[in-house]
């Protein structure tokens, strides 16, 4: 965080001073996690259901914490607010408002944003001292602790915004409002809040609607919802795509024998060869959309190439492919699922199981509401039209093989599996040289699965 004294952000936070000197100074990052705080650091205590970071108190400023900001009186030094979380929204805004030279980019969409945010990460860096923190910070509490990263020094400033309701994005542009705004993609993801992928545009498409007239909205020109957004926004708008109206555009995309895809990068500017080191066709849209940014930034077009040949998986369990010494591949994708990205995997499985046998492993998708049966039948269906050699599905996941047993022409193995011992029971028990597999579910429970074909394969690497 930029520097301020007590007293300023008690001004800022509509908070009181409690045991402090008004005049002492926050000079290290804010954080929530005690175990995180660097000396000079600001604490936030939330009183959550279960843990109460108040009682951390203590151990904060043992660490080196300049104050404790929280809900009541902690006896350290402190500023107490009514709300920790208006609070900590309201610092943010204060605070990226005093770096005017900072650029601003925030991305929304479906599916892809922490590994879009990690990429536009990666090209900036090689500007300027940017600030894309791994992992998934996008929501009311991610967002501002994200902001508040950025100190005097920060040139890039890369947001995930995510939404679950109309007006969630709007609150999230009026904590730092982005300059350039990015919208992936508008899929089913999180469809059982929204009740409609229309309802999901609605409010993925505030961050166009927040855009400044000299800022830059990026528009996935492949996806009609997100290309519609253009009439939203009085900000200059570049499409993204493969698609003849993008201005920045991939041609002659291929892929090769591990699903990573080659293309030509088309803009106004030139045009260059690009060679992804990522998994999975659905990387040109992340990587176009990465690229338009960079270019808005002032990297040259030959520059953008170059560096996103190079960008990689920064937050985990996200295309992350491995071989195992016994000559199987892996694809953990197991951070969370929707019917979108499920099919962008399992593409990515068939791509990399050319000639190879495919084993795909398919948790619950959650958050679906009234699309859960029919969004577990279609990838199913579509596991089955891609030929995956053996068809796991796990406890609720279950409508995945009847969507499965809906293609006649289908010859691979279906698995129901009761529970995640099951499932690694019924990958594990014979996989073979050669084999790819794909873990894919929403998050906790998959990952089970997905950990244990990374221990098979270091148990491997120890023995004899
Ligand atoms: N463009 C894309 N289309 C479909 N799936 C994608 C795309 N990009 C990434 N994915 C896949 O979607 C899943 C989630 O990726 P990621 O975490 O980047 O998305 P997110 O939008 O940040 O998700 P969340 O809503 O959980 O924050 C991963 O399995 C990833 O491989
Ligand atoms: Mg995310």
């Amino acid at each position: 965080m930029i520097r301020m004294t007590l007293d300023e952000i008690a001004a800022v936070t509509g908070g009181r001073l409690v045991n402090a000197d008004p005049a002492a100074t926050v000079t290290g990052p804010v954080e929530y996690d005690s175990r995180a705080l660097l000396p000079g650091g600001l604490f936030v205590a939330f009183a959550g259901e279960k843990v109460d970071g108040h009682d951390y108190a203590a151990t904060a400023v043992e660490a080196g914490a300049a104050a404790v900001l929280g809900s009541r009186d902690t006896g350290q030094p402190g500023i107490v607010v009514a709300e920790p979380l208006e609070a900590l929204a309201k610092l943010a805004h204060v605070a990226v408002g005093r770096l005017p030279e900072l650029t601003v980019v925030g991305l929304t969409g479906s599916s892809g944003k922490t590994t879009t945010k990690d990429y536009i990460g990666q090209l900036l860096a090689r500007l300027g001292p940017t600030v894309a923190p791994a992992g998934s910070l996008n929501n009311e509490l991610g967002f501002p602790y994200t902001v508040l990263k950025a100190t005097t020094g920060t040139r890039f400033l890369v947001l995930e915004m995510g939404a679950r309701g109309i007006g969630h994005i709007a609150h999230l542009t009026g904590i730092a409002a982005p300059r350039i705004g990015v919208v992936l993609n508008i899929g089913a993801a999180h469809i059982g809040e929204f009740g409609s992928v229309e309802g999901t545009a609605r409010a993925k498409g505030e961050l166009v609607e927040s855009l400044p007239a000299e800022g830059l909205a990026v528009l996935n020109a492949d996806d009609p919802l997100v290309a519609a957004m253009a009439s939203r926004t009085q900000a200059r708008v570049v499409r993204v795509g493969e698609s003849a109206q993008a201005g920045v555009r991939a041609t002659d995309v291929t892929l090769d024998e591990r699903g990573r895809a080659a293309y030509t990068l088309v803009t106004p500017a030139g045009s260059a060869p690009v060679r992804l080191a990522v998994t999975g066709r659905h990387q040109v849209g992340n990587t176009l959309a990465a690229a338009a940014v960079a270019l808005e930034a002032g990297m040259p077009v030959a520059d953008v190439a170059a560096a996103l040949g190079e960008v990689g998986i920064v937050s985990s369990r996200r295309m992350d492919v491995f071989d195992r010494p016994d000559g199987v591949t892996v694809i953990d994708d197991s951070y969370n699922a929707n019917p979108s990205s499920t099919a962008a995997a399992l593409r990515a499985l068939a791509a990399l199981g050319e000639g190879r046998r495919t084993i795909a492993v398919l948790g619950y998708m959650a958050e679906l509401g009234e699309y859960e049966t029919s969004g577990h039948q279609d990838v199913g269906r579509l596991a089955a039209e891609l030929g995956v050699d053996r068809l796991v599905a796990v406890a609720q996941a279950a409508p995945v093989l009847d969507g499965a047993a809906s293609i006649p022409e289908w010859k691979g193995e279906p698995i129901a599996a009761a529970d995640q011992a099951a499932a690694i029971a019924a990958v594990t028990g014979d996989l073979r040289p050669g084999d790819v597999v794909l873990v894919k579910g929403s998050r906790y429970r998959t990952w089970e699965v997905a950990d244990a074909l990374r221990a098979d394969a270091a148990a491997e690497e120890v023995s004899p």
